[in-house]
């Protein structure tokens, strides 16, 4: 492996099937950066994550090989990209462990990420899902990547992660590099409810990877919109372009769920289709099935060709368990070069 490119390092839970937030969120990210030769890129499943919270084992073993055939299927290439499972590079587990000592309890439970889990969960609020930042830190400092492509979700995690490299660095002489948050067009897919984030675990939020016309025409026509001519205002303090405008119906009421739809219009039709709606928005209201329909078309032919992939990937098991197997080996040499190095600056490497 060369020294002298910059490492990429990403990860998805095992958790069920993926939608459009994970692949706008996520997956176009680390698309772009294999693709990019300064980079090497590191891509696992993160199924050491999946049990922070309630879980059942059949679900677990489903999710990790489902994870890894939609891996495969929208593009990520063993020959260029080191796929591999959290869980088979026991280093994870053990860096987590040293670099837990590098961090409060206090800290972790004010993440706001542990906060709405525990909201979700509250009867599970277990050790492994408040240490997760410090396992995911772990994850992203091991292979000492320098860019990670998450959503925006996920950016308290990086900065934790950082903050941890930061101490690590100044208190033992590690050489972590200080990971940034990368990501280029959808940072926050919006739920089609209108209301919060495209979640796996919100029903009625999200359209999967897996599904067919039929599916997708459905659940676009239940995105809520309004009637009549309608206004649209500009939100100076949208950090991302995408989220700039706001929608007004008729009555003034804000029309989340017609920023829903312009946001997925301009990620799949382009940002001058979204300009032209706009404009008819102000001036005489839009047709919002005939738009519907048409978003619907262009999702699924973007979704067609992976779901193709996905069919065949699922027959060649063989070669799904050689890519794992081979991606397991290469990411638990690079993992053991940097625990040598911690555990040698940590003082457990020689007695004298
Ligand atoms: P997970 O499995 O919850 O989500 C996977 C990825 O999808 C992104 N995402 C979204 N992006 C935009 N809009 C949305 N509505 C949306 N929903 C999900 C997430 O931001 C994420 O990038 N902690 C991680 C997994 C992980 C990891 C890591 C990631 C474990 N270790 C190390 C990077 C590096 C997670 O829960 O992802």
């Amino acid at each position: 492996m060369s020294k002298t490119k910059q490492r990429v390092l990403s990860g998805i839970r095992a958790t069920g099937q993926l939608h459009l937030g994970n692949y706008f969120g996520a997956i176009k990210g680390m698309l772009a950066l294999q693709e990019d030769a300064q980079y090497e890129t590191f891509y696992m499943v993160a199924d050491a994550h999946s049990i922070t919270t309630p879980y059942q084992v059949a679900d677990l073993r489903a999710s990790r090989l489902a994870v890894v055939l939609d891996y495969l299927a929208v593009g990520l290439d063993p020959q260029r990209s080191v796929l591999f499972l959290q869980s088979a590079v026991p280093q994870h587990f053990e860096l987590s462990f040293y670099l837990s000592s590098l961090v409060s309890v206090a800290k972790m439970q004010h993440l706001p990420t542990f906060k709405d889990k525990v909201k979700q969960h509250p009867e599970n609020v277990t050790m492994a899902l408040l240490s997760y930042p410090i396992l995911m830190a772990a994850d992203i400092l091991l292979y000492k990547a320098n860019q990670v492509p998450v959503g925006v979700d996920q950016k308290p995690h990086i900065e934790a992660a950082r903050e941890i490299a930061r101490k690590c660095n100044s208190l033992y002489r590690t050489t972590f590099p200080l990971p940034n948050f990368f990501n280029l067009a959808g940072e926050y897919i919006p739920s089609l409810t209108g209301e919060g984030k495209m979640s796996k675990t919100v029903d009625g939020s999200y359209i999967n990877l897996s599904d067919d016309l039929a599916t997708i025409e459905k659940k676009i026509a239940r995105i809520p919109t309004d009637s009549g001519k309608g206004q649209v205002k500009s939100l100076s303090t949208a950090k991302t372009k995408l989220h700039d405008s706001v929608y007004f119906d008729a009555n003034g009421q804000e029309s989340k769920g017609v920023k829903t739809l312009m946001i997925l219009v301009e990620l799949f039709a382009g940002s001058s289709l979204r300009k032209e709606y706009e404009a008819s928005y102000q001036k005489q209201g839009l047709r919002y099935a005939e738009i519907k329909k048409d978003l619907a078309k262009l999702i699924f032919e973007e979704l067609m060709p992976i779901q193709e992939k996905r069919a065949k990937l699922e027959k060649q098991v063989d070669y799904v368990s050689a890519v794992i197997e081979e991606g397991n080996k290469k990411a638990q040499t690079e993992a053991t070069k940097t625990i040598l190095e911690v555990k040698d600056k940590f003082g457990f490497n020689s007695f004298f």
